[in-house]
């Protein structure tokens, strides 16, 4: 007999995933399942729209050494569930769609693993926070961004006390017309499918402040146009006007815009190949008139530590990145992010030719200013991809200081300003974010340090 103590069988069993939406983002989490965390998770099924995009995720599968799950169409979703029996769903269709996967994976018993943007407006919020408490069931929203080491870095200087307690932060978000100008050719150029960019995009944004800072937030006021992606640009730049769609496109050699679908494998095999599916046209023309996003949006954001957030998006910008700065009692932190943009157009990260890609900077209320050495990883997103990919399939993930992994709470809370912010834009006026779906969820925050009843400042500050 062995000496070895037997490990309890439930510490043996891999948990069992299904994905549905096997688009793009998809990949990120099939590859760490079948790959790296093979040990700890296995795919059981795998579910969309695209019978294509299966069959290309099962010999995805296949190149990944792994068993293919079985495919089941949109409409046969409860089945797979039904005869699949994961414990963990994952959900990366469009955004829209989230809340009502996540609803139903946590009504069959499931755990639910749900792509940014948790939901695309208030109803959607109530109902995935509803259900959340009826069936007991976790629901984990994918911040890929607090992941990122220079980001982390950031959090352990303000939980520090670095600069005290922060009174106002100033967010500056740039996509330059390479990514950028991805988000008005694909679904997310419709509202009703994205939410827009206040929505789709500011949601890591909006919730890397609320992570940030410790708080959740209490109104919002908003401004937004589209004044670049329309058919007046394209007129500017000497074409004739919009057209539907590159691949077809009778001046693509003359629009620097053009997306060459066929010429990109990846792009060729995911999209071009399989439009005989479901009719969607991943290279529509991003001058085209019925986009109804925004390409330009200012947002002022007040808080419940009392802290306000002055932030804005750009997504026709000549670079990618972004610059934040934290004002606070004793000083302020300066960060900044240069990042380039993936060969495929769609994600970006850390990478500036010949630019600083990232720099904190240090600036005491009365003293010499300072250069933080940056932490670094590799990988998607900064590393921030990979690190929270160890977090979610880890069987033991190492504990966490900065409490990135996020739940419904943290979702509804980032989500929520941004669709603040479109009822703003629509309104015109200013929006108390518990109007949407009443108190807020509070999540859980790593302690800050300090609170403004009792400020330690310098003694040379004074007099
Ligand atoms: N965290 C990040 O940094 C990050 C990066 C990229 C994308 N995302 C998110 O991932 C999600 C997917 O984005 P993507 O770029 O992979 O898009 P995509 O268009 O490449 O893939 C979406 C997939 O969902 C399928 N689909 C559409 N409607 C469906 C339905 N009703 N039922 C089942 N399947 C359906 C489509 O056929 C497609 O295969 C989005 O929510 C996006 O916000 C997050």
């Amino acid at each position: 007999m062995s000496d070895t103590p037997s490990r309890p069988a439930a510490a043996l069993a891999r948990r069992r995933c299904v994905i549905v939406g096997v688009g793009s983002r998809s990949a990120l989490y099939q590859d760490a399942i079948e790959t790296v965390h093979a040990a700890a998770a296995e795919l059981v099924g795998l579910c969309d729209a695209n019978a294509g995009r299966i069959e290309l995720a099962r010999r995805r599968s296949l190149a990944n050494g792994a068993r293919p799950a079985p495919g089941y169409a949109a409409a046969d979703f409860d089945r797979m569930l039904a005869e699949r029996r994961p414990d963990t769903v994952i959900v990366t269709t469009p955004d829209a769609t989230h809340v009502d996967f996540v609803v139903r994976a946590m009504e069959a018993g499931c755990d639910a693993i749900t792509e940014k943007p948790m939901a695309t407006d208030a109803a959607q919020c109530r109902r995935l926070l509803e259900a959340r408490r009826r069936t007991g069931r976790q629901c984990r929203v994918t911040f890929n961004y607090r992941y990122s080491p220079a980001r982390s870095q950031v959090k352990d200087l303000l939980m520090a006390g670095t600069i005290g307690d922060v009174l106002s932060v100033d967010f500056h978000w740039m996509l330059n017309t390479h990514h950028g100008a991805d988000y008005f050719r694909r679904w997310h150029a419709e509202k009703k499918n994205s939410g827009g960019l206040f929505v789709h995009k500011a949601t890591h944004h909006f919730d890397l402040v609320n992570w940030w800072l410790g708080a959740s937030p209490v109104s919002v006021m908003a401004t937004g146009k589209r004044e670049f992606y329309t058919p007046a640009t394209a007129r500017r730049m000497g074409l004739a006007g919009s057209h539907e769609r590159c691949h077809t496109c009778p001046e693509a050699g003359a629009c620097a815009f053009r997306l060459d679908l066929a010429g990109n494998e990846t792009l060729r095999a995911l999209y071009l190949e399989n439009e005989r599916h479901d009719g969607y046209f991943r290279d529509r023309c991003v001058f085209r008139p019925g986009i109804d996003i925004e390409d330009t949006m200012n947002a002022l954001v007040t808080y419940d530590t009392g802290a306000t957030l002055s932030y804005s998006l750009n997504a026709f910008n000549a670079w990618e990145g972004y610059t934040v700065a934290f004002n606070g009692t004793l000083g302020r932190i300066e960060h900044r992010m240069v990042e380039s943009v993936y060969a495929d157009g769609v994600e970006s990260a850390p990478g500036g030719g010949t630019q600083a890609v990232v720099t904190t900077r240090v600036v005491p209320l009365r003293g010499a200013g300072y250069e933080v050495e940056p932490w670094t990883a590799t990988g998607g997103h900064g590393g921030g991809d990979r690190l929270m990919l160890e977090d979610i399939f880890s069987a033991a993930p190492a504990a966490d200081k900065y409490l990135r992994a996020a739940d419904e709470r943290a979702g509804a809370c980032s989500v929520l300003v941004g669709i603040a912010a479109n009822r703003s834009l629509a309104s015109g006026g200013r929006i108390d974010v518990a109007d949407l779906i009443g108190p807020l969820p509070h999540p859980d925050h790593a302690p800050m340090p300090t609170r403004r009843d009792a400020l330690p400042m310098p003694a040379a500050a004074r007099g």
